[in-house]
């Protein structure tokens, strides 16, 4: 199935760190590099490693050139990248000695897409397939409802969460894709075990995807939920891993392949992304993914169903 996806593209400034800066304190990096990143960017290469056919929309800053050839590198469609004269978007990551990170944004050309712009791209998308969307671009809520009205189904990470995300119609969404911090603000809890029913009765004909860090990943369609634990792994940069998810998952969901070996594959994709450095380079491809099973480099993981109501 085509996806169009509306998302951001990042350069990540990365920062290799001890531990994450403190207030007040002024501290050494111990290395640094510049990569490719954006959860859109990240996302759309993921997707299109796992083997869909991904156009992605951006409007992007002449300093980010590098972004639009890795997408292409990667197979990645872009004919709507919008090359502009601002400054396109940037992220500061520190990353430490656990491999866990913290990310500054800097929204730049991410922010600047227009309605004209958007409709547009939806005209010339046409009506089959699905749209994509993070939060780090402007007009998301826009996006949904117009991608909805065109028969499209509509996919949203809600990454990074934000008070307005609540406004957004996410009703019209075909899947909301959260981590449990997400997950927790949208439905409004405090417990992980209550976000997928409580999501489930605000937006009853929304498929929900909830990744759990080290605990694994739960997805609720219809009235089912399946879940799944994690690979133990050396962890290097987390930096992706949730995106990697997201992208397999959805190519899973698009092609027609059973939740549970769709979670199979987008947990070992992410395992793969988290034992290497970076951001869309350490996304895996799709026979990497193959070979971690054949090989047994990773164990097949149980998935467990069960229903909404508990039953
Ligand atoms: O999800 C990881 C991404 O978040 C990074 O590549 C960074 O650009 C931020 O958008």
């Amino acid at each position: 199935m085509r996806i169009l996806n509306v998302g951001s593209l990042n350069i990540d400034y990365v920062y290799d760190v001890d531990h994450f800066v403190q207030p007040g304190e002024t501290m050494a990096s111990k290395g640094m590099f510049i990569n490719c990143g954006g959860k859109g960017l990240n996302q759309s290469i993921a997707m299109a490693k796992a083997g869909n056919h991904v156009c992605h929309m951006a409007k992007l800053g002449r300093d980010g050139l590098m972004l639009k050839e890795k997408l292409e590198e990667n197979g990645v469609d872009t004919a709507m990248i919008e090359l502009v004269d601002t400054p396109s978007g940037h992220a500061i990551i520190q990353v430490d000695q656990n491999g866990q990170n913290c990310i500054l944004l800097y929204g730049g050309t991410n922010r600047a897409l227009t309605k004209e712009g958007i409709v547009a791209a939806l005209d010339a998308f046409g009506t089959e397939g699905l749209v994509l969307l993070q939060n780090e671009t402007n007009l998301v809520g826009f996006v949904i409802e117009e991608a909805a009205k065109r028969g499209l189904q509509v996919a949203l990470n809600a990454a990074p969460m934000e008070p307005g995300v609540l406004d957004y119609p996410l009703d019209q969404l075909t899947w909301l894709m959260v981590n449990e911090v997400e997950g927790r603000q949208i439905a409004g809890c405090e417990k992980d075990e209550d976000i997928l029913p409580i999501l489930s009765e605000k937006y009853p004909h929304c498929n929900i995807l909830l990744t759990l860090g080290s605990r694994g990943a739960c997805c609720k369609r219809g009235n089912t939920i399946y879940q799944i634990g994690c690979h133990k792994t050396k962890v290097v940069d987390t930096t992706a891993a949730g995106d990697t998810f997201c992208g397999y998952f959805l190519y899973g969901m698009l092609n027609g392949i059973s939740i549970p070996d769709t979670l199979r594959m987008a947990t070992t994709a992410s395992a793969l992304c988290i034992g290497k450095q970076g951001a869309s380079d350490s996304v895996p491809t799709k026979t990497e993914v193959e070979e971690a099973f054949v090989k047994g480099i990773f164990p097949v993981l149980p998935v467990t169903e069960s229903t909404i109501d508990g039953k």
